[in-house]
């Protein structure tokens, strides 16, 4: 079945634009090539957006938002001094504010060394780096409660509270199964710290305990967040399916990318994998203020979301136009990687628009 994919497109700030731009001229062709229909309408929001207007992200933004089948995002967030935009008023008034409000409780990162990409792990090649980290996206530390008495006194006291319920730590782990059931490996490792958190940390692991017994097919591990870092550099072929609560995930899938050759590779997707709303695609990567309209950005992780909104997306709507579309860029970018042998990747010497030529012959 075919259907009109309608997509929200969020350039946001510095190399955001222009990374989106490539990746949605890989999508022009890829759709023409597989028969799938979509349009799409962009959205400024952004720190730039903000400065201009004083606008950031309002209710009615993301009701209007809700109405399309996924949002593609290139990065939000403006220069790291300035002081406007201090205590993280875009990254939160943005990105966070539509992770949670769209109920996006997972976060999708492939954590994988493709072909001619090099890894600063010495002796480790695409067989041994090919895992995917599921991580929790509206809970724990990011539920922003927390606060201040006495600020700005010698006596000042902050906290900031990390929460975790049973639903929550339940339908992650649910959804880290079920994607573990449908690899070659189905091997899924639990990654927390329930040894200092036991509170939290013993929700989680009673719940991947009593979900397991439903997955008897998954073979499982559990690993303390720490232990976890020192693996993902020195074995990193332990990994198949990692699932991990919201703080420890965005730490650990930084790592993650630059094991799998850095920024300019690392692909997410922010999934409602019920599709009750709509997810949300974008690298992982930062805006890049530094290198912003440069034509110097690698716009290969936002590509590589795209394939991935396509892929879910198609998924979530039956629509297998869409699906075959989202593989065959998935396909391109592994067929162009090659070209990077030899090469950095953030610092390749090709340009951001020639990368996007490289994908769109490759397809
Ligand atoms: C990420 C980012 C965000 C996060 C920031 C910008 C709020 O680091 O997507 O990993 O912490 O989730
Ligand atoms: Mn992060």
């Amino acid at each position: 079945m075919s259907s009109t994919l309608r997509l929200a497109v969020i350039g946001g700030d510095g190399i955001g634009p222009e990374v989106v731009a490539t990746a949605l001229d890989v999508l022009e062709s890829a759709a023409t090539a597989t028969g799938c229909q979509y349009e799409k309408t962009s959205f400024p929001f952004s720190a730039a957006h903000f400065l201009e207007t004083g606008h950031i992200l309002d209710d009615a933004d993301v009701a209007e938002l809700r109405k399309f089948d996924a949002i593609l995002l290139g990065a939000v967030g403006g220069l790291p001094n300035d002081p406007r935009l201090a205590g993280g008023v875009i990254e939160k008034g943005i990105l966070l504010k539509l992770r949670f409000e769209l109920d996006q409780y997972i976060n999708l990162r492939p954590v994988s060394l493709y072909p001619g990409i090099e890894t600063p792990l010495a002796n480790k090649t695409s067989a041994d780096i090919n895992f995917v980290c599921v991580r929790e996206n509206t809970e724990d530390l990011y539920c922003g409660i927390g606060g201040f008495v006495r600020k700005g006194t010698p006596h000042e006291v902050s906290n900031q509270t990390m929460v975790a319920t049973r639903f929550g730590a339940e339908r992650c782990i649910r959804y880290a199964f079920e994607l573990a059931k449908t690899r070659e490996r189905k091997h899924l490792t639990l990654v927390h710290k329930t040894n200092v958190l036991t509170f939290a940390g013993d929700t989680w692991y009673r719940a991947f305990q009593e979900v397991a017994e439903e997955y008897p097919e998954v073979t499982t591990d559990y690993h303390h967040v720490d232990a976890c870092c020192m693996f993902m550099v020195s074995r990193p072929e332990v990994y198949d399916v990692i699932v991990v609560p919201n703080m420890f995930g965005d730490i650990i899938t930084d790592l993650g990318a630059a094991i799998a050759g850095g920024m300019g590779i690392a692909s997410s997707g922010n999934l409602n994998p019920d599709g009750a709303a709509p997810s949300m695609f974008e690298p992982v990567h930062g805006s890049a203020p530094d290198i912003a309209g440069k034509n110097l950005a690698n716009p290969i992780a936002t590509i590589d979301s795209l394939g991935l909104l396509m892929r879910e997306t198609g998924r979530i709507q039956g629509d297998t136009a869409a699906v075959t579309c989202g593989e065959q860029i998935g396909v391109a970018v592994k067929k162009v990687t090659p070209q990077f042998a030899g090469k950095s990747l953030d610092r390749s010497g090709f340009g951001t628009d020639a990368i996007g030529k490289m994908v769109i012959d490759s397809l």
